[in-house]
Order: C-alpha cells, then sequence, then structure tokens
C-alpha cells in the first residue's frame, strides 16, 4: 500500500516533471515531430525515475527547491519514454498498447515512431546541458551520466542481450546481468543525478553506494516487471500481459518459482534499503517508502 506522504510526494514530482515536459515540447516544430513525442511523453507513465531524481535531490541537498535537478529529471524521463517506444516496435516486442493506449508506431506509423524515440534520445540531451542553474561542471557530469547508463553499456545494452535471450542467457546470474542493464542502468543513473545536481565534488563512496542500491531496486523492478506480465492483465498494465511468453523471452520465471521471485525481489529491495538510510535525515523517507511500495505494484 502507497502512503498518503508518498502519494502526495508522488503527485507534487509528477506535476512538476510534467508541467516542464510540457513547456519543453511547446517549442516551434513545423515538422510534427514533437506532437509525436508528445503523444507517449504524455501518457500517465507512473515517473518513478524522475521521482528517484528528484527525491534523491533532496537528500542531499539542504534545499527542498528541487529546480536545479528538474531538467535532469525530464531528460532521463524523456530517454526512458524513447526506450519504451523502441521497446514495443514490432522488430523488438512488437507490441500494441502501452501506458493504457495505442503504441506510438500503432498509431503514426513505424517510420514515426523510429524518429519519435531518436527525437526524445537527442532533445533529452538538449535539456539537460541547455540548464542553466548548475555548474559547468555538474552539467558535465550528469550529461555524463545519461550518456553513460543510456548507451552501450547500460539500457540499450541490455536490450542488446534481450533481443536474442534464448541464445544469450544460460542461468540465473546472466539473467540478472540483463536486468541490470536493461533497467537498473536508468534507476542507478536517477539517483546518481539527484546526488550530482546537490554537490561540487561528488564523494565516490556516496557515488558507489547509489550504484549499489540502484542495481538492487532495478533489478528487484525488472522482476516484479516479469512476475506482472506472467500474472497480472492487460487492463490494470496498460499494457499487453503475456507479452514475454508471445516473444519467447527468457525471463525471471524461466529460473525461479513464483515465491522465490517475490523473496528475491524483498531481499534485494531491504538490502537496498539498508544502504539508503543511512543518507536518510530522519526515519520518514520517501524513497524507501517508494522502494517498499514497488515491491508490491500492481502496475
Ligand atoms: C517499464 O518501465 C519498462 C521496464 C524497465 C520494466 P515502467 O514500469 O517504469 O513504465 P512506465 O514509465 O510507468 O510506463
Ligand atoms: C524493459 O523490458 C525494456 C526497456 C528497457 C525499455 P520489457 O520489454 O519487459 O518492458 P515492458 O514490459 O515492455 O514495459
Ligand atoms: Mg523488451
Ligand atoms: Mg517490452
Ligand atoms: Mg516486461
Amino acid at each position: 500500500m502507497m502512503s498518503n506522504e508518498l502519494k502526495e510526494r508522488l503527485n507534487l514530482n509528477t506535476k512538476a516533471v510534467e508541467d516542464l515536459i510540457t513547456e519543453l515540447i511547446q517549442v516551434k516544430d513545423d515538422t510534427g515531430l514533437l506532437d509525436v513525442t508528445k503523444y507517449s511523453l504524455l501518457s500517465g507513465g507512473k515517473r518513478i525515475r524522475p521521482f528517484i531524481v528528484l527525491e534523491a535531490y533532496r537528500l542531499f541537498s539542504d534545499s527542498e527547491n528541487v529546480t536545479v535537478a528538474l531538467p535532469f529529471a525530464c531528460a532521463l524521463e524523456m530517454i526512458h519514454t524513447y526506450s519504451l517506444i523502441h521497446d514495443d516496435l514490432p522488430c523488438m516486442d512488437n507490441d500494441d498498447y502501452r501506458r493504457g493506449r495505442l503504441t506510438s508506431h500503432k498509431v503514426f506509423g513505424e517510420d514515426k515512431a523510429l524518429l519519435a524515440g531518436d527525437t526524445l534520445l537527442t532533445y533529452a540531451f538538449e535539456v539537460a546541458s541547455n540548464s542553466k542553474d548548475l555548474s559547468a561542471n555538474s552539467s558535465l557530469s550528469c550529461i555524463q551520466a545519461l550518456a553513460k547508463f543510456a548507451g552501450y553499456s547500460g539500457m540499450a545494452g541490455g536490450q542488446m542481450i534481450d533481443l536474442d535471450s534464448e541464445k544469450n542467457i544460460k542461468s540465473l546470474d546472466q539473467l540478472l546481468k540483463m536486468h541490470s542493464l536493461k533497467t537498473s542502468a536508468l534507476i542507478i543513473c536517477a539517483l546518481q543525478l539527484g546526488y550530482l545536481c546537490s554537490v561540487e565534488a561528488p564523494n565516490q563512496k556516496i557515488l558507489s553506494d547509489l550504484e549499489k542500491v540502484g542495481y538492487n531496486i532495478g533489478v528487484a523492478f525488472q522482476i516484479v516487471d516479469d512476475i506482472l506480465d506472467k500474472t497480472s492483465n492487460s487492463t490494470v498494465l496498460g499494457k499487453l500481459a503475456g507479452s514475454d511468453e508471445k516473444n519467447g523471452k527468457k525471463t525471471t520465471l524461466s529460473y525461479l518459482s513464483l515465491k522465490d521471485a517475490k523473496d528475491l525481489v524483498i531481499s534485494l529491495t531491504n538490502e537496498a534499503i539498508s544502504i539508503i538510510k543511512q543518507y536518510c535525515k530522519s526515519d520518514n523517507c520517501v524513497l524507501i517508502d517508494l522502494f517498499n511500495y514497488l515491491i508490491d505494484r500492481e502496475k
């Protein structure tokens, strides 16, 4: 169950992110490409990654004002949304529904969906590099993090392994490695962006702690995604349930029983909480609330 405080924070952060995204894509564009991205961007995702950016920023800075971190939160959500548009394409998972509506390629055609993804990935870097509220040094660190965690050694690399998972994955260890690239990379990125926006000289121990936290939460997140794909239904998920089986994908449930998979989610989450706890200012830490909520999420 979601606590009231978490619910309020999620609403608050989601509104801030969606307001800035709306503003960013309202610039003049005669090609209509930004309208194609808008369809996917403003269609009610959970906004977990930008939430983590903003809350990690709050955790490490003395300020409650998240203006500094907001462009990076939006940039990350743009990269995540691009990854979903491309993930759904016929040449990848070939899925027709996303975030409760038809996928981008079903509405606009594959060619335009492809370009919408390209646009979101590049616009994310434009937005991040235009940010004026941060020192040049900190901005550069954030931009480097976005590039590293989105690319071959991050999300895109994980998707590469996933393309041919039947052949590429032969053990639970290899599966978790794929999860860590495909999904943890952008979660680690979220935590580190929040931190990098809050300091001039980042501490390596904190960065590596955040990497561990993000690794665990990301792997747990993908395990839950695999479980829901098998056990939930398309209406609740807003995307087609049973997509993994349809595509013959190796998933967590190829290696673990439902019970063991859920136990692994709990132990990964608890370990992440024990690490992030040392940075929390009080027992009331909304990031911890989020991590606990994600264990039992329904979509
Ligand atoms: C879906 O991510 C893709 C995975 C990495 C499992 P989310 O479950 O965060 O999707 P949205 O943003 O809420 O639609
Ligand atoms: C996550 O894997 C994909 C990305 C990194 C974009 P899935 O293919 O399982 O994600 P869903 O279930 O379609 O959201
Ligand atoms: Mg996929
Ligand atoms: Mg998919
Ligand atoms: Mg899935």
